[in-house]
């Protein structure tokens, strides 16, 4: 079993998707290990995002996601990292495969509706972020 770490992003809880995306990492046979609302602080988006600090696109993506609240949850599945990203589709919803979620649910790259680790390194490291060990369900 392997872990991921997963945000559904501010878009998406103020269109409402968070029970429909939850629903959905449930029925595709994730185990939700731990699951929080919180609204990111300037900092902490800054420092979540960091290795994307050069990138033309970081301020308005750190802005974005201090919009509003979001919900963030460590995942366990087999393969969970890949699993997830499979479920989620292409950061851009206009090249996501249908039925994917930010298919279903994304506004754009940026409002994309959900974020997963990219590897089972970064899903640690994600998963520590914002939780601690006894958070999370054994
Ligand atoms: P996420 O999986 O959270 O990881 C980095 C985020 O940067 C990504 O989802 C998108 O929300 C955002 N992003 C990536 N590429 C672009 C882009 N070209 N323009 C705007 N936002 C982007």
């Amino acid at each position: 079993m392997n872990r991921t770490f997963i945000i559904i992003k501010p878009d998406a809880v103020r269109n409402k998707y968070s029970g429909k995306i939850i629903d959905r990492i449930e029925s595709e046979g994730f185990r939700i290990l731990g699951l929080r609302l919180l609204q990111l602080s300037d900092s902490q988006a800054k420092e979540f995002y960091a290795v994307h600090k050069e990138r033309p696109f970081y301020n308005d993506l750190c802005k974005f996601m201090t919009s509003g609240p979001v919900m963030v949850a460590a995942l366990q599945a087999d393969n969970a990292v890949q699993k997830w990203r499979d479920l989620i589709g292409a950061t851009d919803p206009a090249e996501a495969a249908a039925n994917t979620i930010r298919k279903l649910y994304a506004e754009s790259k940026e409002a994309n509706a959900v974020h997963g680790s990219d590897s089972d390194d970064n899903a640690q490291q994600e998963i520590a972020f914002f939780f601690k060990d006894s958070d999370l369900i054994g």
